[in-house]
């Protein structure tokens, strides 16, 4: 195993001996903020996007942002090339820092930063051809679901549910809608149309989502943003998971029964496609 760098505060450190005081608000109350941003053949996938995400999550805790974007972009890059793995999934996460434990704010904290990057692989081959199973439950997260918090507990027990019954993901209803998957967004195909929940603060804004929607009105496929029922999604004809890590995943059976004919359906297979393209495109232009 190659060894490991990690950024932690202006330093570059084996990841071994990288330490955090403990009354750290990250690991005291999971005050913090992250971002995982995927790396193929060494280019950082949508990573202006997924810094306007870190952007926007940081406003929503009202923690200022402790680097301009370039700075950010180029700590990314530098990190992706001190390590040797074409493909990399960069973890990004950032804390309102040390201070005497109390929920308020402290006054004059400075910010923990800390950047590390894993090797990654993209869902193998079988997956995307057999498509994924799933168990659904219902949605008991808070209510800023939008915020890319590291307070992470609920979407925690939710993705050992799953890993418990053998499934990749738990996919959740919240008032008898659908909400998003545990560390993924869910897409839902009924006849010809794409269809997704609106981005509201019951759910992350993937920049996943992002791209399979892009393409979606690229390729002049139905798209409809709207509410799902529980019904409508175990009536679907399809069901994806989105994530950094995941790409697009067909989801093939939702707790136990087949979804649809059991298979990835034609407009998976599609956008899969698609996906693969678009990532290609962007890899060339670097
Ligand atoms: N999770 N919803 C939740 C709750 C998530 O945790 C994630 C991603 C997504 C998809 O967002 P994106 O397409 O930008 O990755 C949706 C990351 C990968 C994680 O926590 O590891």
């Amino acid at each position: 195993m190659q060894s490991q760098t990690v950024y932690l505060n202006g330093a570059y450190t084996p990841i071994e001996e990288a330490r955090i005081p403990v009354l750290d608000r990250g690991f005291i109350f999971g005050d913090g903020v992250y971002e995982v941003v995927p790396v193929y053949s060494g280019y950082p996938f949508r990573l202006q996007q997924h810094l306007a995400r870190l952007q926007k999550s940081l406003d929503a805790i009202a923690l200022a942002n402790p680097m301009p974007l370039a700075q950010w972009s180029q700590l990314v890059r530098r990190m992706i090339k001190m390590h040797p793995w074409k493909d990399q999934a960069v973890y990004v996460q950032v804390t309102r820092g040390v201070a005497k434990r109390d929920h308020a704010f402290p006054k004059g904290a400075v910010p923990t930063v800390f950047v590390m990057t894993n090797p990654m692989s993209v869902p193998d081959r079988k997956l995307v051809a057999n498509g994924v199973a799933c168990i659904t439950a219902t949605d008991n997260r808070w209510l800023r679901c939008d915020i890319k918090s590291t307070s992470l507990l609920g979407n925690v027990l939710m993705r050992q549910r799953a890993a418990q019954a053998g499934s990749i993901e738990t996919i959740m209803f919240r008032d008898g809608f659908l909400s998003e998957a545990s560390s993924s967004n869910v897409f839902v195909v009924q006849g010809k149309a794409i269809c997704a929940p609106p981005n509201n603060h019951l759910v992350l804004p993937g920049t996943t989502n992002d791209v399979v929607m892009e393409l979606a009105r690229k390729a002049r496929m139905p798209l409809e943003v709207r509410e799902l029922s529980e019904d409508a999604v175990r009536a679907a004809d399809e069901i994806w998971l989105t994530s950094a890590t995941k790409e697009v995943l067909p989801v093939s059976r939702l707790d136990g029964k087949p979804v649809g004919s059991g298979k990835p359906g034609p407009l998976f297979k599609r956008m899969y496609k698609l996906y693969q393209e678009y990532k290609r495109t962007v890899m060339r232009r670097g």
